[in-house]
């Protein structure tokens, strides 16, 4: 049976027995384990269902420890991780020999980051190892953002999660690669290119490679709701195209009336779009529950993954 508790020294004691414990993170939770652990690292795919071809994030507390994972680091990757960490970028470097080919599926580079979660920085610092941490959904769907969420998926599975409240982006971390130093974005996520941009000048964005994506974030199917979900311009034009009454809608939104539409969630009042990204996977999770048979969303923005 799951726990979920702020108990870090309970956690520090499941981690050291290769077990895994959920984490909160300033982006979404992460699966966590021994980095170092083979068996640990076995048990994240495991619990995720998650293919061995994924590689999986490794998090440290601190720059120093990068030098232990990383190698031949480009100035740009500097000053990203200068700017930007604690925080939601990930960086793909070439790995140390140390770092175990299960964690890279067996790519010459790691990917890694500092998170800016105050119960999580505590924990690593308490650590003498990295965590290597997928999202900790099972495979292909929506992150989690609370430590419920994370229970409700895997109540048997996991012995507990920390639990640092909400996360504050609720969308994962901006994935920054290099082909010859120049700085290639794998995933979109929290922090948008125009930021990261501004840092290192331009970043160069790849195409979608279905069978051999950089970063499988980048797959066309990948975060799905098992509901059906379609973004629109207009909902109620799409609502007469659609012949189906049991329909969510998220958007922005608070005026929108129609028989059709059975629940109604709002990203931001404010027009916010940190307060949208950050309430966007608890209402698909909410959908998802409530068994509606469609979701409409409303789009927003270009930052969002
Ligand atoms: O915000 C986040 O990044 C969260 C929190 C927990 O840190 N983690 C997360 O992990 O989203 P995950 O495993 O769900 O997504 C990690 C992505 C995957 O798409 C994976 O393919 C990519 O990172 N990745 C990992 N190592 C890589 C590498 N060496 N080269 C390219 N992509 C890599
Ligand atoms: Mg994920």
């Amino acid at each position: 049976m799951i726990e979920i508790s702020t108990d870090i020294r309970k956690a520090k004691l499941i981690l050291e027995n290769n077990e895994l414990v959920a984490i909160p993170t300033e982006t979404v939770y992460g699966l966590a384990g021994n980095c170092l652990s083979e068996t640990a690292i076995k048990k994240i795919f495991e619990t995720k269902k998650r293919p061995f071809f994924n590689p999986l994030i490794v998090h440290i507390h601190s720059l120093h420890k990068l030098d232990e994972i990383a190698q031949e680091i480009p100035e740009k990757a500097k000053l990203l991780a200068n700017a930007f960490w604690p925080g939601s970028l990930t960086l793909v470097l070439k790995k140390r020999p140390n770092v175990s080919d299960l964690i890279t599926a067996g790519k010459e580079t790691v990917a890694v980051r500092i998170p800016n979660h105050q119960l999580t920085l505590e924990l690593l610092e308490n650590l003498d190892f990295p965590l290597a941490a997928p999202s900790a959904n099972p495979f292909g769907s929506i992150s989690p953002t609370t430590a419920q969420h994370v229970a409700d998926y895997f109540p048997e599975e996991l012995k507990l999660v920390l639990d640092g409240g909400t996360c504050d982006n609720g969308i994962e971390s901006t994935i920054i690669g290099f082909e010859n130093d120049m700085p290639v974005l794998y995933r979109l996520g929290s922090i948008p290119v125009e930021e990261i941009e501004a840092v290192v000048g331009k970043v160069k964005v790849n195409n979608k490679e279905e069978n051999k994506p950089n970063a499988p974030g980048m797959l066309s199917r990948h975060y799905a709701p098992n509901t059906k979900t379609i973004l629109v311009d207009n909902i109620i034009e799409e609502l007469k195209n659609i012949k189906n009454d049991k329909i969510g809608v998220i958007t922005f939104q608070d005026n929108i009336q129609h028989h059709s539409i059975k629940a109604i969630e709002i990203l931001s009042k404010e027009g916010n779009i940190k307060q949208a990204t950050r309430n966007l996977y608890e209402f698909k999770l909410t959908f998802r529950k409530f068994n509606q048979s469609s979701i409409i969303v409303f789009p927003f923005g270009h930052t969002c993954c």
